[in-house]
């Protein structure tokens, strides 16, 4: 394996969640507190060789997203750290995003909300580069032409409003603005989810050209796990703020280690059918603000025992290329003992 250009070390995200009005009145009136702790990221450590497409998939709510943005700076993590390429992602003393982090671009579900409205989308793409001053003046419009031609959108567009797109050139746009960053990471945050299933494939075709024309690396975040299987070379699979799965992404699909991933892909309709999204599980996804102890998936689990209840599994490797946290993997859940007893 090549070194990795994205390292993720033991990265967790706390947010406070402040009481309704009321609570808070009552609060202050009883001197208690209560406010409470999201736990949206937990423990989460990934490498990410260059050239990479890790999808990063799970149900609603277990962290992608604060994933995604700790990687892009945009949140800082409560606990561990993330480099590229060796430099911290991290911002400043002030809270603004150190200039390293211009080297990660995220690209997010609805490219209407992420694009000005009153600002030509040739303003919107040369925006970034010459803040920074990645783009000589003089070269501006020229290299705006040539991003827009790049994701297959005309040059003389750059002239053009963002509501004068369809949603799929919108999200083109959004690659392009991202594109003349010349960053050497992207983070795609369901990034087709808006669109049509058949400008999705128009879309993820594009994004599938780029990456080899560029050697792109990337972090693809989504629900959809066929897209997943098609875009990605390997995926990590997150449950409750934890990655409990990673795998190349043929083997993952072949083969799931973690009883949460089997569950995931028993509920996979097959591809081209325009509804991929995995169906939700049996039982409740518990809440981040209380998370079971033990093994977070616990609760769900068919094949949960006495330790799993108790003790979080560590994350272990299944083989060179492969890692699982499940105590299955590791010794036995104790259900075993539990039957002979
Ligand atoms: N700024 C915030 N303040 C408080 N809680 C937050 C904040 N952002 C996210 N959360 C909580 O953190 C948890 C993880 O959220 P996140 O958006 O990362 O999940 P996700 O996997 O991206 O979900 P989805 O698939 O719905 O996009 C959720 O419980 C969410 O409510
Ligand atoms: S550790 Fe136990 S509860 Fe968690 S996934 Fe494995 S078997 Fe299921
Ligand atoms: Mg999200």
């Amino acid at each position: 394996m090549t070194d990795p250009i994205l390292q993720i070390d033991a990265v967790s995200k706390r947010f406070t969640r402040s009481p309704g009005v009321l609570l808070k009145g009552l609060d202050r009136l009883t001197g208690r507190d209560s406010s409470q702790t999201v736990h949206a990221v937990t423990d989460v450590s990934l490498s990410v060789p260059r050239g990479e497409v890790l999808g990063i998939v799970g149900e609603s709510g277990c962290g992608k997203s604060t994933l995604g943005r700790i990687v892009s700076g945009i949140y800082t993590p409560s606990a561990g750290k993330v480099t590229l390429d060796g430099d911290p992602v991290a911002r400043d003393s002030r809270g603004n995003v150190d200039k390293l982090t211009t080297r990660v671009q995220m690209i997010h579900q609805d490219p209407f909300a992420s694009l000005n409205p009153r600002m030509k989308v040739g303003e919107i793409i040369a925006e970034g580069p010459r803040i920074h001053g990645l783009i000589p003046a003089k070269d501006v419009q020229s290299k705006v032409r040539a991003l827009l031609e790049q994701v297959g959108l005309e040059g003389a567009y750059a002239n053009r409003l963002p509501h004068q797109f369809s949603g799929g050139q919108r999200q083109r746009v959004a690659i392009a603005r991202a594109l003349a960053m010349q960053p050497e990471l992207l983070v795609l945050d369901e990034a087709v989810a808006s669109l049509d299933v058949s400008i999705q494939a128009q879309v993820l075709n594009l994004f599938m050209d780029l990456r080899k024309q560029l050697d792109l690396t990337a972090l693809f975040i989504s629900h959809d796990l066929s897209v997943v299987r098609h875009v990605c070379d390997r995926v990590a699979i997150m449950y409750l703020g934890r990655v409990v799965e990673t795998a190349p992404a043929n083997q993952l699909y072949e083969k799931p280690l973690h009883p949460y991933t089997s569950a995931l892909f028993g509920s996979v309709p097959t591809l081209g059918t325009g509804r991929a999204r995995f169906q939700p599980i049996k039982g409740e996804i518990p809440s981040p603000i209380n998370p079971p102890k033990g093994c977070a998936f616990h609760p769900r689990c068919p094949l949960a025992g006495p330790r799993c209840r108790v003790e979080v599994p560590r994350v272990v490797n299944a083989s060179s290329e492969r890692s699982v946290a499940c105590h299955i993997q590791d010794g036995g859940t104790g259900a075993e003992n539990e039957a002979a007893a």
